[in-house]
């Protein structure tokens, strides 16, 4: 498939632009600034050849990924989410939509879960999105340092949740694409806030266990 990701520059859309180009998908990384998204699309092809894999991962602005795919992760830190979004509109046609942003802010030594009035980011990002296009809110748990390193098996659970049952079929498909993750329907999209929330605390757990890497996996 054709998958964009906006900020695809930054920390965990490393991780799912390696994977997913080992696989064979074709890659537009998305950023502010058009140089800066083709010097780290040319590193990640140079890092995937090194490692005997043909990939097609280009780089440009936020704008152009998202006209030029059919499925686009919001890799951006919360605080910029929307108004990104609201900025790039009329990239927006029928794509796929994945969200992986988690509002959280800093109280004291741990992080914890600060949703927008909207209840979730996933619902605020909703807002700011053209009703034409599919949501599916993912990846939240995912640790970045752990999906980079591409020869690791992830045994982790990607619990998904979305209002179209076709689209978490796709998006089930393609992190089932990486090995071992295991993707789990929550239902709604109204139901991740449950699954940001979750973030926080496995932060806060890896920053005490260092240098474990802790995800979740439903046993
Ligand atoms: N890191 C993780 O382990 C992890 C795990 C699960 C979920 N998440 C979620 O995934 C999202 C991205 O996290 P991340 O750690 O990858 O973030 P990040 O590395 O801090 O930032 C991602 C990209 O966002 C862009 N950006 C920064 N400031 C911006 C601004 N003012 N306006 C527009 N774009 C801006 C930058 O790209 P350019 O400079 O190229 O524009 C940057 O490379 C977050 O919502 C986070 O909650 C992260």
């Amino acid at each position: 498939m054709k998958i964009a990701l906006l900020g695809g520059t930054g920390d965990i859309a490393e991780g799912l632009v390696l994977r997913w180009s080992r696989v064979g998908h074709k890659i537009f990384i998305g950023s502010r600034s058009d140089e800066k998204a083709k010097s780290i699309a040319s590193e990640y092809n140079d890092t995937l050849s090194k490692l005997g894999i043909n990939s097609r991962i280009e780089g440009m602005v936020n704008a152009d990924a998202a006209i030029a795919a059919e499925v686009i992760v919001i890799s951006l830190p919360y605080e910029h989410s929307a108004s990104t979004i609201r900025q790039i509109q009329s990239s927006f046609t029928n794509q796929i939509v994945i969200s992986p942003v988690v509002p959280m802010v800093k109280k004291g030594k741990a992080f914890v879960y600060s949703p927008p009035q909207h209840g979730s980011a996933a619902l605020e990002i909703r807002e700011a999105l053209p009703k034409t296009v599919k949501l599916v809110s993912a990846y939240h748990n995912l640790p970045a340092k752990e999906l980079r390193k591409i020869d690791h098996v992830l045994e982790y659970d990607v619990v998904i949740c979305g209002d179209d049952e076709e689209t978490k079929n796709v998006v089930k498909k393609i992190t089932e694409e990486m090995p071992n993750l295991r993707a789990l329907d929550a239902g709604p999209l109204e139901a991740s806030m449950m699954i940001e929330a979750i973030t926080p605390l496995i932060i806060n757990l890896n920053t005490r266990y260092k240098p474990q890497e802790f995800s979740v996996k439903f046993v």
